[in-house]
């Protein structure tokens, strides 16, 4: 933020000038003005999970194509990506993908079995294990630049937003082999072998940072780092051994600047997890302009843990999108308000869109939000 035109005129960091921020399509939309700590005429909305089981007309599309060959198909992840934009009116996209595609293009044996989530063909438990991972090749990220480029250039002034997944909740799945409830094997590593747990770290900032920094080039106008199971720790155990890894993934795409009239800006990053109270202000530490916030604490509790001087974005409790509709009402009521003590607010759900969801639910909240004024 301090640097002249002129500077970055000369910055190897400075967006290319076709990016939408760049450009000007972006740079002035309600989301990344509100990630960016202005409150607008309206509350920007989008939804976690928006993309996928919920609308027909994703489950048409990915019949008789595997979860991971979809996200490698540029084309398809690119109308995947718009459909819930062209359907809802959502003020941004967010990039159809996986966080294990990074480790998939590395050339880790991962799958998405559905129902159950990602699942490793070699569980990653030790030293050597982790010596072994292979590297990233910048050229595999290719079909994601591909995908991002035919996305943006179809959403206009609608901004994409990037997101890679955080090292621990990457490691949770790499070292646990799949899903699991309490990441036990992963925190048993992180304390009983803290240098291969360091390196592992390590491997995944790098990886995922490398996948980030990939999609906000191609032009995603912000950046979403999901750390979904880092609720599951203690906040030493956070602060010592995770946030390191997550400051050093997030410092990939710090400082790529563009100019916004004569002031030169970054891409606004959000970071979200689920269960994460205890770490709000950790989680915002290692470079965050904006919190996500899950459904089990109120939005202006979680500005108060923040200081009172960060956006943040959350956080419909999910289950509530199946409720009567007077029920939902009265709950985004009541998130509205309570988001209004934080400097700025971008509306979401508290974790992704069940996929039981009737999208018409999500459409009609879309029109709902935008037809009353911020608080
Ligand atoms: O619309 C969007 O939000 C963008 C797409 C997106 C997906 N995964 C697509 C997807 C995003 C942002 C993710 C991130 C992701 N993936 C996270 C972090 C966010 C979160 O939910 O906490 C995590 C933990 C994963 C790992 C993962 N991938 C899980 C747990 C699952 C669900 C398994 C299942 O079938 O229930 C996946 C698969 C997945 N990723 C699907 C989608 C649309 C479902 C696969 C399908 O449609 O067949």
């Amino acid at each position: 933020m301090t640097q002249s035109p002129a500077d970055l005129a000369r910055d190897t960091r400075a967006l290319p000038a076709e990016h939408p921020l760049s450009a000007g399509r972006t740079s002035e939309s309600p989301l990344v003005t509100t990630y960016q700590g202005v409150r607008g005429d309206v509350t920007p909305v989008w939804f976690m999970r928006q993309a996928g089981r919920s609308l027909p007309e994703y489950r048409d599309l990915r019949v008789g194509t595997e979860m991971l060959d979809a996200c490698l198909n540029p084309e398809m992840a690119s109308e995947i990506t718009l459909q819930p934009v062209r359907r809802h009116g959502v003020d941004a996209a967010i990039f159809f993908s996986d966080i294990v595609v990074p480790m998939k293009l590395a050339g880790v044996d991962v799958s998405i079995v559905p129902g159950r989530g990602p699942v490793l063909a070699h569980p990653v438990r030790t030293a050597q294990d982790v010596r072994a991972l292979p590297t990233l090749d910048e050229a595999a990220l290719a079909p994601i630049s591909e995908a991002v480029a035919l996305t943006v250039a179809a959403l206009g002034d609608t901004p994409l937003i990037g997101f890679a997944g955080a090292p621990f909740t990457l490691a949770a799945y790499l070292v646990e082999g799949g899903p699991s409830k309490d990441h036990l094997a992963a925190r048993t590593l992180m304390h009983s072998d803290p240098a291969a747990w360091a390196d592992l770290m390590q491997w995944t900032a790098t990886i995922t940072g490398a996948f980030l920094r990939a999609q906000i080039l191609a032009g995603a106008s912000a950046a979403q780092l999901f750390d979904s199971w880092a609720g599951a720790l203690s906040l030493a155990d956070y602060s010592s051994k995770v946030a390191p890894a997550s400051a050093a993934a997030l410092s990939s795409v710090h400082g790529l600047t563009y100019t916004a009239g004569d002031t030169a800006r970054t891409v606004p990053i959000v970071h979200f997890g689920v269960g994460t109270g205890e770490l709000l202000k950790a989680m915002h530490d290692v470079g965050a302009d904006v919190v996500g916030v899950d459904y089990r604490i109120p939005l202006d509790e979680a500005s108060r843990r923040l200081g009172g001087t960060v956006t943040v974005q959350g956080n419909i409790d999910p289950a509530l999108l199946a409720a009567p509709w007077p029920v939902l009402e009265a709950h985004v009521l009541d998130v509205l308000a309570r988001g209004a003590a934080a400097p700025a607010h971008v509306l979401n759900l508290g974790h992704g869109v069940p996929p039981e969801t009737d999208p018409a639910v999500l459409t009609r909240l879309v029109e709902f939000v935008h037809s009353r004024p911020t608080v």
